[in-house]
């Protein structure tokens, strides 16, 4: 298999979304050459791909030493009425490409501590799969799909990705928006998960790739915590009135798609390898986030 060179490029499908901007960004730090793709938001830089169109063209004309997939049907709610797209999305066009990289690049496919139950996590990568909503069953289409077809692909399973984003939808970028604006919001105090920080990801996910690692690997933060926690905590680092954040029991939510409450990822096999770039606890990401880590580094 192919490994980073000045002229192979790598791809990442989905460079506009939160996790492929942040490899994008990290990758063009470490001197690699990237091709990014954007589907509605277009970004200096990207190319424009949407999942229905063939791939080829990216794929075929300087093929690619490896291929991110970081396109991702991510409304959870909405994936219970459009199942058919998340799946198409998040499991058939990534297995297809899982296909195409067999013996010729290597694949990356991001998926989700919500393959889970949340009956009795942190989980390990070996646990049991027991997906609870339509979001959560297509991820597990997609990890198993991908490894079947290609075994040497790399599946990185994370939660509650949270930092700099230039379209500001994750959930710390929400409660900073809503509580600068003075809102209260509504947020569980029941859904548990291992908060991360999505520089600490990309450059975990990039140290993994380079490493030619295979399989089902976790990348997350190192300590559980509520969605509730990390809002008062996001609130403290950007100083913001955490008042304004109402811990609330899910049941009480109405969101349409069922959550893992004990969820969150063990990091243990991660920790064991010794990669170059530790990942940080959601203190040390939010400062950094804070202090503008990932804005001000050269694009
Ligand atoms: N964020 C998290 O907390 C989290 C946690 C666990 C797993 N993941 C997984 O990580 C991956 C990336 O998530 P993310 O948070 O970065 O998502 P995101 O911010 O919503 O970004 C999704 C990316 O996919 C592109 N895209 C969406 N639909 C597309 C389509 N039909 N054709 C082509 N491109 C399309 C988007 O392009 P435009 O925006 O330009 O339209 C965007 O670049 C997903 O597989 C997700 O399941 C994320």
């Amino acid at each position: 298999m192919a490994r980073a060179t000045g002229q192979s490029p790598l791809v990442i499908f989905g460079a506009s979304g939160q996790v492929g901007g942040a490899i994008f960004r990290e990758a063009t730090r470490r001197g690699l050459r990237v091709v990014g793709t954007y589907r509605g938001h277009p970004q200096p830089g990207l190319v424009p791909w949407e999942a229905d169109r063939s791939a080829a063209d990216l794929l075929e004309r300087d093929t690619p030493w490896a291929v991110i997939y970081a396109v991702g049907f991510t409304n959870v709610d909405a994936c219970e009425t459009h199942e058919e797209e998340a799946n198409r999305w998040n499991a058939r066009v990534p297995v297809e490409m899982a296909r195409a990289g067999r013996g010729r690049f290597q694949v990356v496919y991001f998926s989700t501590d919500y393959v889970f139950d949340g009956a009795g996590g942190p989980y390990a990568e070996a646990d049991a799969v027991r997906p609870l909503s339509a979001y959560g069953r297509s991820k597990v289409r997609g990890e198993e799909g991908v490894l079947s077809v290609n075994p040497s692909a790399l599946v990185v399973r994370t939660t509650v990705v949270y930092g700099p984003e230039a379209q500001g939808k994750n959930f710390v970028a929400q409660i900073r928006a809503r509580l600068s604006a003075g809102d209260r919001m509504r947020v569980a105090n029941d859904q548990l998960s291992t908060p991360t920080y999505n520089e600490d990801l990309a450059a975990g996910t990039l140290d993994l790739l380079e490493r030619q690692a295979s399989g089902i690997w976790h990348v997350s933060g190192p300590e559980v915590m509520s969605r509730a926690a990390l809002a008062q905590l996001a609130a403290e680092t950007f100083h913001l009135d955490a008042q304004g954040v109402e811990p609330t029991p899910t049941a009480l939510l109405r969101q349409s798609a069922r959550r893992p409450l004990h969820a969150g990822l063990k990091i243990d096999k991660l920790l064991h390898a010794a990669l170059p770039h530790p990942v940080r606890s959601a203190r040390e990401g939010l400062q950094a986030y804070a202090a503008g880590e990932g804005h001000a580094r050269p694009q």
